[in-house]
C-alpha cells in the first residue's frame, strides 16, 4: 500500500461520520479529495439532504462537480461537522496545517464547527511538530520587515514562491513557511506570532480536534 492508499482508507471511512441533514465543513487537501468523492457518492446513493461549507476553491469545485450543495460560511447557520487532513500531528493531537496554503479559511471553519475530525496517513504523526515547516499567512504590505523579525528570532522564514512569483492565498495574502525544527512550546509559539502585526494567521491548529483517523496498512484507527 502507498500512501495514497491511506489516504483513500481514512477519507471513506470518515464519510461515515456524516449524516442526513447535516452542515459539513470540507477541507482541502489530496486526503479530503477521497472524503468529498465519497461523500458525493453517499449523497448519489442514498439522497442524502447534506451541505458542505468548503475551505478552499479546490474543494468548493470538486464538491459541485460530485452534486454535493455548496455554502459560503455566512450563509449557513451552524456547522455540525468539519473533517480536514493536516500536515502534522503530535502525541497531544496539536496539528500543523497549511501545507494547501488553506489554513485560514480552514481554521475559521473549524473553530465555528461543533466537532472537528482529522484524517491522515500514518507519516503525519510525529512524537513533537516542527519538522514540517509552520506556515503563517501575512499581509504583503511590510512582508519584508516581518520576514526580517522572523530570521531575527531565529525561525528560518522561507516565503512560499512559485517560481520568481509570492504565491498567494485566497485572502490575497503571501505564505512565509518557518523551519523551526523541534518546536518546544506550541501554544507560546502561537501567541508569539499572534501578536505580530501583519500576521494574519499561523497553522497551528491547538486544541481544536476531536477525533483523528489515521490510514495504517492495516485499516483506518481511530483516535478519540
Ligand atoms: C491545506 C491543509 C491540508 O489539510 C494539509 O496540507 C494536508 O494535505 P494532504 O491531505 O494533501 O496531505 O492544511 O492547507
Amino acid at each position: 500500500m502507498n500512501q495514497d492508499d491511506l489516504k483513500k482508507i481514512v477519507g471513506i471511512e470518515a464519510v461515515k461520520y456524516i449524516q442526513d441533514g447535516m452542515t459539513v465543513g470540507l477541507g482541502t487537501g489530496s486526503t479530503v479529495k477521497y472524503l468529498v468523492e465519497a461523500l458525493g457518492q453517499r449523497i448519489k446513493d442514498e439522497h442524502l439532504t447534506i451541505i458542505g461549507v468548503p475551505t478552499s476553491n479546490r474543494t468548493a469545485r470538486r464538491a459541485e462537480q460530485l452534486g454535493i450543495t455548496v455554502k459560503d460560511i455566512d450563509e449557513v447557520d451552524h456547522i455540525d461537522l468539519t473533517i480536514d487532513g493536516a500536515d502534522q500531528i503530535d502525541e497531544h493531537y496539536q496539528g500543523i496545517k497549511g501545507g494547501g496554503i488553506a489554513h485560514l479559511r480552514e481554521k475559521i471553519v473549524a473553530i465555528n464547527s461543533r466537532k472537528n475530525i482529522w484524517i491522515v496517513d500514518e507519516s503525519k504523526l510525529t512524537k513533537q511538530l516542527g519538522s514540517f515547516p509552520l506556515p503563517v499567512e501575512v499581509i504583503p504590505y511590510g512582508s519584508q520587515q516581518l520576514f526580517k523579525k522572523f530570521k531575527k528570532r531565529g525561525y528560518n522564514p522561507k516565503f512560499r514562491m512559485d517560481g520568481n512569483r509570492f504565491i498567494l492565498t485566497h485572502s490575497k495574502n503571501y505564505i512565509i513557511d518557518l523551519g523551526l525544527g523541534k518546536m518546544g512550546d506550541p501554544h507560546k509559539l502561537a501567541k508569539n506570532l499572534k501578536d505580530m502585526t501583519g500576521v494574519v494567521e499561523h497553522g497551528l491548529f491547538l486544541d481544536l480536534v476531536n477525533t483523528i483517523i489515521v490510514g495504517h496498512e492495516d485499516g483506518p484507527e481511530i483516535i478519540q
